[in-house]
């Protein structure tokens, strides 16, 4: 991290959605009732039409949908287009909650270290965008969550924290995505807290 945050002076943390953002739900509702190191100052998403957008909205948040842009090197310029508005921002903290794109080691190398995402399995068992249903096919018994730093890999950077998740006979994939992610909302922040307050050792 660039410095310790602290409740007067809290990391400025730019969260990255795709989808209906309930995960930056809970993390605006922890930070505003909490005296808290970190802040989500903008809230960004690689689509207009994403719902978790109207999260950032509602809690008065600089917000911005971002669209893949036409053409062969659209994905590095998206990735520009977001840098250059965490760089704006002066953003401290990048904290990915449900972003559904992977980021290509330029993004990842300018940001490493202060990038983190959190994933809904026990990692390294489960990577990537099927957890629940991989999970579900291997007849796991327990699953989980993961915060983790990203590094240029899928799903493969530092693991920060963990919690177990039972997986139970019957379960849809909708019902352990739903019991995940009441863990993932609890346990985001204070992973967040921690790491923004230097508490992991590198
Ligand atoms: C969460 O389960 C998270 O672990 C995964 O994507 C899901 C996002 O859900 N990376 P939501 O958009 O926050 O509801």
């Amino acid at each position: 991290m660039p410095r310790v945050g602290t409740p007067d002076e809290p990391l400025r943390a730019a969260v990255l959605v795709s989808g209906g953002g309930s995960g930056l739900a809970a993390l605006l509702a922890y930070q505003s009732s909490n005296p808290c190191s970190h802040r989500t100052v903008l809230v960004l998403s690689d689509s207009s039409e994403a719902r978790g957008l109207e999260h950032g909205l509602a809690a008065g948040v600089k917000t911005i949908g971002i669209p893949i842009p036409e053409g062969p090197s659209s994905r590095r310029e998206h990735e520009k287009l977001i840098h250059e508005e965490l760089e704006r921002e002066d953003i401290e903290l990048v904290v990915l909650s449900g972003y559904m794109r992977i980021l290509t080691p330029d993004f990842v190398s300018l940001w490493k270290g202060r990038l983190v995402n959190i994933h809904p399995s026990l990692l390294p068992e489960f990577p990537g965008a099927h957890a629940h249903r991989d999970a579900l096919a291997a007849g796991a018994t327990v699953s989980g969550c993961t915060v983790h730093l990203v590094d240029e890999g899928v799903d493969s950077g530092r693991i920060l924290e963990q919690r177990e998740v039972p997986v139970l006979r019957g379960d849809t994939e909708a019902d352990l995505q739903d019991r995940i992610k009441a863990v993932e909302h609890k346990l985001y922040p204070l992973a967040l807290d921690r790491l923004s307050t230097g508490g992991y050792s590198f």
